[in-house]
């Protein structure tokens, strides 16, 4: 009997969509789902190299040997659960591949406990949603190096393609793969609220309807602000609802979800003591947008008037607020695993992951190739904003950004990211930030001692005499 050359386990949408791109590239998949009539559903639509099983033991042993076996299922409990039951089957040498959104740390635990029995665990962040999964997603796999090379193969083949590349490209060792998906993510909630903010300047200020709004959006995507999140706002503003035969977008509820992973890469960045306040700023919008006082304020609060402007010049100003803003995003991200990967000693190469983030996932964007070449020429850098291009960057756009945040604030529009950049670049920029005096307080009523800027060491001075 022929063996199967991988197996998933969870068969929802994502995990479906990974056996389909498997079998769709002629390995010979074996799938199992906790419910069985999934399984059934997916034979029965009979695809080629797809195999169902109900038990798990006759999945595991199914496959060829080393078994690999792709576990696609809830971050947390059930991921814990899938491996128990998995380690009652598995026998040295075989990989369990948990391919989900587990939050790193759980991913570095599993991995030690797992590897302890002999058996290889990679924790692998999967990007591009279910699309993605099918077609080809961005896919950053952590664990055991040489292991990895068993499992290369299939990840590499079903991955996105650029320039004839693999969007998949060994990451580093245990949780590395998974905390590259959460910085992912923790971008992702900042390039998407930094296109709301613009959506929101566009309609408040320029007055811009939907559909005139999807055009600029479309002739964004055709310069460097070329990314799958823009393409996609701009047909979410031309989709009428069928139901009113209004624009859908303005039938949808202002109040946005979140599943946690960028909520992870904040209190992650916060325990690094590193900042990424654009990516909070994100989250935060998310949270606040939720808020059930929204209601009250918005009939309490004075109404601002802000300033007439010219559309055309304001559009053009936005783009450009928006493509610093951007940047400013994903120099944070870069920076965080710049800062874990010290930490952590993976020895992460950020160009790599620049360019494995070019296809297949949802940051995916024109930026990525600039950001890979930065990283050509200096593979180690903790911030790439300090590379040439970069600052030239910056100092293009900063103006555009400074009077976007300034009529924003006339006008009563809520710009968190896009206000959080600027700040985060004076912050950067300014030779006083106010610390001096922080360090006076600390001292004066705790006796924190300070340091001076003309003498070397800490000094604590008697402030009450
Ligand atoms: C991806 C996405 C995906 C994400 C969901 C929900 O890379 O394909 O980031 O993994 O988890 O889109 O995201 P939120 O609920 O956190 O917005």
């Amino acid at each position: 009997m022929t063996k199967n050359d991988i197996g998933v386990i969870g068969l929802g949408t994502m995990g479906k969509n990974l056996a389909l791109n498997l079998a769709n590239k002629g390995f010979k998949v074996a799938g199992f789902n906790r419910t069985y009539v999934i399984t059934k559903e997916i034979e029965n639509e009979k695809h080629d190299n797809f195999k169902g099983y109900e038990e798990i033991s006759e999945f595991v042993d199914s496959l060829e040997k080393p078994a690999k076996i792709i576990v696609m299922v809830k971050a947390g409990e059930p991921v814990d659960m899938v491996c128990d039951q998995l380690l009652d089957f598995l026998i040295e040498g075989d990989i369990i591949i948990d391919a989900g959104n587990s939050y790193f740390k759980d991913t570095m635990r599993r991995h030690d406990f797992i590897e302890s029995r002999g058996i290889f665990y990679f924790g692998v962040g999967v990007s591009g949603g279910e699309k993605g999964a099918l077609l080809g997603p961005s896919i950053m796999p952590g664990g055991d190096k040489d292991a990895y090379d068993l499992i290369k193969p299939y990840l590499e083949t079903i991955a996105a393609q650029k320039n004839g590349e693999p969007c998949c490209t060994y990451i580093g060792p245990n949780g590395a793969g998974h905390y590259v998906k959460m910085v992912h993510n923790g971008i992702e909630y900042a390039d998407m609220q930094l296109i709301a903010e613009s959506y929101l300047l566009l309609k408040e200020i320029g007055h811009f309807s939907n559909q005139e709004m999807a055009d600029i959006f479309e002739e964004w995507n055709s310069t460097e602000l070329r990314s799958y999140l823009v393409e996609i706002t701009a047909k979410i503003l031309r989709e009428k609802d069928e139901l009113t035969d209004l624009d859908l977008v303005d039938m949808i509820v202002d109040k946005a979800s979140q599943k946690g992973t960028g909520k992870w890469t904040i209190l992650e960045a916060i325990n690094q003591d590193f900042n990424v306040s654009l990516i909070q700023a994100a989250v935060q919008a998310r949270i606040t947008s939720n808020l059930v006082e929204r209601d009250i304020f918005s009939r309490a609060f004075l109404v601002p008037n802000g300033k007439e402007i010219n559309p055309k010049v304001f559009k053009e100003e936005v783009r450009k607020a928006y493509t610093l803003g951007k940047l400013i995003a994903y120099a944070q991200g870069f920076s965080l695993m710049y800062d874990a990967s010290i930490r952590y000693d993976w020895q992460l190469d950020l160009g790599k992951i620049a360019s494995i983030f070019r296809a297949g996932c949802i940051i995916q964007a024109e930026l990525l190739e600039v950001i890979m070449n930065v990283y050509k020429n200096e593979e180690v850098l903790s911030n790439f904003l300090v590379d040439g291009s970069m600052i030239n960057q910056v100092n293009t756009n900063i103006q555009s950004l400074r009077v976007t945040n300034s009529l924003a604030i006339l006008a009563g529009v809520p710009i968190p990211v896009l206000s959080s950049a600027i700040t985060y670049l004076d912050q950067l920029r300014s030779k006083l930030v106010g610390a001096n005096l922080i360090q006076a307080q600390r001292d004066f009523f705790g006796a924190h001692t300070f340091e001076r800027i003309d003498v070397e060491g800490k000094v604590h001075h008697e402030w009450e005499n």
